[in-house]
């Protein structure tokens, strides 16, 4: 499994506090069954250079393959949607055209719309982090769907289809995949102990809802697809 969205990198945000944090959150995700993280620390108004992100992936993935740890690591980030598109091109997912666009948690924008155009119009390709944990989404859910008419691929997070966030979230990730609005689960971990990078609990939740075959698609070939820079149905 890929998981696209995973806050590992240590001591850089709310995610991981140290490295030997990060090496027990790639402990879990082994165990669970995933072979590449891609690392997405929060861009907000205060950055990290994109090349200082490049050199911290770099650094964990050399302390991982001489630990033997069958896992690695890629350059991503959690991009606020208030970053120009100019910006957000430096922080994509492995240097393609994908990007993790995270909405305020409070509320979606009433411009939202207007947002992403300018981003799709500069040939970057949004994924929406976790659009279930949002007020908005959460009462109109059409809001996404315009979102995704429009060009954006969606990613829920997989504690969500589990009740980690609540049930409001729960109901909002099953009716999304039902009706066919999501693109990948992620863990979007922060840590060992509290947000770990487990897939394989929501996987399971997600086959209950669509089956089989389309809940691994959303960990494995459409992930695959972003990493290598393809679109979803290539
Ligand atoms: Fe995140």
């Amino acid at each position: 499994m890929i998981d696209i969205h995973c806050h590992i990198l240590p001591a850089i945000d709310d995610g991981s506090s140290s490295l030997e944090e990060s090496l027990a959150m790639a402990e879990i995700a082994i165990a669970d069954g995933i072979s590449t993280i891609v690392a997405t620390p929060h861009i907000k108004g205060e950055v990290h250079l994109p090349q200082f992100l490049l050199q911290q992936v770099e650094e964990l993935n050399t302390v991982l393959k001489k630990r033997g740890y069958p896992l690695d690591i890629l350059t991503g980030a959690d991009v606020s949607a208030m970053l120009p598109p100019q910006e957000i091109a430096r922080y994509t997912i492995n240097g393609g055209k994908y990007f993790l666009l995270e909405f305020p948690h409070s509320h979606l924008p009433m411009n939202a719309n207007q947002m992403v155009f300018e981003m799709l119009l500069a040939g970057l390709l949004p994924i929406i982090t976790h659009p279930e944990r949002n007020p908005t989404i959460i009462r109109e859910p059409e809001r996404l769907f315009s979102l995704v008419d429009a060009g954006c691929l969606v990613q829920v997070t997989a504690g969500s289809l589990t009740g980690n966030f609540g049930q409001d979230s729960k109901d909002c990730a099953a009716y999304l995949l039902k009706m066919g609005q999501v693109h990948f689960l992620a863990s979007d971990a922060h840590s060992a102990t509290h947000r770990r990078p487990v897939l394989s609990e929501g996987v399971e939740a997600a086959t209950a809802i669509i089956g089989e075959q389309a809940a691994h698609k959303l960990v494995t070939l459409n992930p695959a697809a972003v990493l290598a820079g393809r679109s979803l149905d290539g």
